[in-house]
């Protein structure tokens, strides 16, 4: 069992909520998911300036983004290949944790090595907004900022390490959230360090 601190209104953050011995579970599945569906970098939108963390997904549909914008696709950018399905264990923390009654359908793996960080966004491309988001943290601690709906609003951080579960819905479904930084050598989980974030998302309407 894990605690749950809800550190603003519809952020709940679940420390430990995958033991150990779950984590390394995990991390075995990703090295499958990453086999299938190799990492690729994102690039952002118009200017095409690469983001500095990796990433790839799992699931049914997967999160990319590319000059051409931001969207949900059912295919590798890269080979074209389906994603590959959901590890079960990530299944059955949605169903404990996201009270919500359908699965979600996009896991965003995201891999930040020693300098990566992701400045402050909404999670906004998806049709269902009545789904929280729920995220897991692997490997090295990440400085995890969220804030209001609106950007510019007051922001607190948090610090998510390897196995935290944390998850944004409700009236904080839309708030602005990133990644300030990583604090190298917090974990033993991956043997090169980093962390692995994933996001679980509903992004159709059931
Ligand atoms: C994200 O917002 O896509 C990632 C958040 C995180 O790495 O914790
Ligand atoms: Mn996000």
């Amino acid at each position: 069992m894990s605690n749950r601190i809800e550190i603003a209104p519809g952020v709940v953050h679940y420390p430990g909520w995958f033991e150990r011995a779950a984590q390394e579970a995990l991390v075995a599945s990703l090295r499958e998911v990453a086999k299938a569906a190799p990492l690729f970098t994102p690039r952002m939108p118009r200017t095409g300036q690469p983001f500095s963390v990796k990433m790839t997904n799992c699931g049914a549909l997967g999160w990319v983004s590319d000059i051409n914008g931001y969207r949900y696709q059912p295919t590798h950018p890269d080979t074209g290949a389906a994603w590959p399905p959901m590890p079960l264990a990530l299944l059955d923390a949605w169903q404990s944790l996201a009270a919500y009654p359908h699965p979600p359908e996009a896991c965003l793996v995201n891999f930040y090595d020693g300098p990566a960080k992701m400045g402050l966004h909404q999670d906004r491309d998806e049709q269902d907004f009545d789904a929280p988001v729920l995220s897991v943290s692997l490997g090295d601690t990440g400085v995890f900022r969220v804030g209001a709906t609106t950007r510019g609003g007051p922001t607190r951080s948090v610090k998510l390490q390897s196995g935290d579960a944390l998850s944004f819905g409700g009236p904080a479904r839309l708030a602005f959230h990133g990644i300030d930084r990583i604090i190298p050598g917090t974990s033993t989980l991956l043997p090169q360090g980093g962390r692995i974030n994933l996001t679980l998302r509903r992004v159709t309407r059931p």
